[in-house]
């Protein structure tokens, strides 16, 4: 693997966008020991401080077409949820792809991509992980709803060896994929979802919308049972459990 390893970043997506623009070949990390400008879905922040978590960007550069490239996003949640489970973890997904523990976030993807009209140019997979913070070394604003492996677990997590086990994983798992199709990851996917069954609130853009939460469809779009029965396809959006 070709590893570009910082002490201090930016944003490891926003490297390893160029990076990628320079030519850089699938499989290629970038890793930031902290961030001053992590970002994350929907335009918000990532906190990301030195020394408590793992923070990289993973360059891929698959011949799919594009409508599959959200389904990269789920399988990296597994990915991660699989690594987590070793350590004796019960991890959940809440869609698309925010990694649970005990109802609380221990990590988020986010992906950016460059395509064009004969495909995917490259795709980068950015993953924030929250390792060894306290509750104390997160933000006010975002202290209720996150969590870290040690706090969970209550150990001291290697990060180097974490991250080596992910990237197994992670590697694994993406080459099933292009080899086959989504429909197993699916199902690993579904085995971990969130609020599966329940009410969920999801805002898309500005619309908001109620209903049963009924899983993802073979595309990786979330299901949305309404009052009135019918089944709505999400594409994008943000999920609110037990509004
Ligand atoms: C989210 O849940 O909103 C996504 C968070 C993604 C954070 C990671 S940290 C490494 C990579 N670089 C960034 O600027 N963001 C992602």
């Amino acid at each position: 693997r070709n590893y570009h390893f910082y002490h201090s970043l930016g944003s490891s997506n926003d490297t390893a966008k160029h990076l990628a623009r320079e030519g850089a070949t699938e499989g290629t990390v970038v890793l930031a020991e902290e961030q001053n400008a992590g970002k994350g879905r929907l335009g918000r922040p990532w906190h990301s401080p030195a020394g408590l978590g793992l923070y990289f960007s993973l360059i891929i550069r698959p011949s799919i077409p594009l409508a599959l490239a959200p389904q990269v996003t789920l399988l990296t949640a597994v990915s991660i949820c699989k690594t987590l489970e070793k350590l004796d973890l019960e991890p959940t997904i809440k869609w698309p792809n925010d990694v649970l523990l005990e109802g609380k976030k221990v990590c988020g993807i986010l992906t950016e991509l460059s395509a064009e009209m004969d495909g995917i140019k490259y795709l980068i997979i950015g993953i924030g992980i929250n390792v060894n913070h306290r509750l104390q070394d997160f933000p006010d604003s975002v202290a209720h709803k996150a969590t870290s492996i040690n706090i969970v677990s209550g150990q001291e997590i290697d990060r180097v060896l974490f991250l080596n086990k992910l990237l197994i994983t992670l590697e694994e798992d993406y080459r099933h994929w292009l080899e086959q199709d989504f429909s197993p990851f699916r199902q690993e996917w579904l085995q971990r979802a969130a609020g599966l069954g329940e009410k969920v609130r999801v805002l898309t853009g500005t619309v908001e919308w109620t209903g049963r939460l009924e899983g993802i469809d073979d595309m990786g779009a979330l299901l949305l049972r309404n009052e009135a029965g019918e089944l709505q396809h999400l594409m994008s959006g943000e999920v609110t459990l037990r509004p």
